[in-house]
């Protein structure tokens, strides 16, 4: 068998599983399978495949035609400028996330030494993007997940930020420790209710924990904010990433725990994603 001919047999096998991106993801599973970059493969299609290839590439066919999101199946997800490692224990990083990252340096200059606390870290994907562009800067990241703080430390091992950063595993309910120049967060915003309308790949793979934004979608939007209220400086900024319609609610939290809103910034498709606050 060669490339070709297993891309085509994958491509059939998603195709008929109803997953969309049925081309792409085969020709992404292949590449890993071959250890090649796509590029390679695409020009190499009539390379025959060694039957350890084969075996590790229909295995990834069979993970992905049940809905496994392919960054589960290979392990790691680009964002910003880097791989992270990700497992089943955190969220898949999304591209709006980066808007966050973008926002935040918009605040910090190259050489300046700030303190900044990213509230729900996950894979530690946003804060150490900004760690990794302010070498001068310190970072805290926060999950409730033990797990997902395993993982975040291991990323910042391989990025080596690890002597600037510090994983803890915590509640944001039960966090108090120092005060920050700048806090950033993604948290869970999803309503419960949404959970089981949304596509396979991520109500069935994606952890709970990372999505669930309780029954009207804000609880953890709120906790966040309210804590933020405590753990930040005079002047320092707050920057979120909010779900679709939830601008208004959001803004009238912020205003409620002495912020004040500095800008709205839009997604991909347009969408309002991240405010942009000053504790006053
Ligand atoms: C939407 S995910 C964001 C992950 C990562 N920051 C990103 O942007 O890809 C939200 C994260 O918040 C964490 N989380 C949920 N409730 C929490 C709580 N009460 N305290 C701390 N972290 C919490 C989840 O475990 C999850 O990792």
């Amino acid at each position: 068998m060669n490339y070709q001919e297993a891309l085509t047999k994958g491509t059939k096998i998603l195709k008929s599983n109803k997953i969309k991106s049925f081309i792409l993801d085969s020709e992404i599973l292949l590449a890993s399978s071959l250890k090649l970059d796509r590029s390679r493969l695409l020009l190499n299609l009539n390379n025959n495949i060694k039957k350890n290839q084969k075996e590790i590439f229909f295995n990834f066919i069979n993970r992905r035609k049940k809905n496994e999101p392919v960054a589960y199946i290979l392990g790691f997800k680009e964002f910003w400028k880097n791989n992270f490692k990700i497992n089943k224990s955190v969220l898949i990083p999304r591209p709006d996330t980066e808007i966050l990252v973008d926002q935040v340096l918009k605040e910090i200059k190259k050489n300046e030494t700030k303190q900044i606390l990213d509230i729900g870290t996950g894979s530690g994907c946003i804060i150490l993007s900004v760690l990794n562009e302010r070498k001068n800067s310190f970072g805290y990241g926060i999950d409730i997940s033990k797990k997902a703080i395993n993982l975040a430390k291991n990323n910042a091992k391989i990025q080596h930020i690890s002597n600037r950063i510090k994983f803890l595993h915590s509640n944001i309910d039960n966090y108090y420790f120092g005060k920050y120049d700048l806090i950033v967060s993604n948290p869970p915003y999803i309503k419960l209710s949404d959970i089981s309308v949304l596509d396979k790949d991520i109500k069935f793979f994606e952890p709970n924990l990372a999505l669930n934004g309780g029954v009207d979608g804000f609880s953890k939007i709120r906790k966040v904010i309210k804590k933020s209220s405590i753990l930040i400086k005079k002047k320092g900024k707050l920057i979120l990433e909010i779900g679709f319609n939830q601008e208004i609610n959001t803004k009238n939290i912020l205003k409620k725990n002495g912020f004040y809103i500095n800008r709205i910034v839009k997604d991909f498709s347009g969408i309002n994603r991240c405010i942009v606050s000053t504790k006053l």
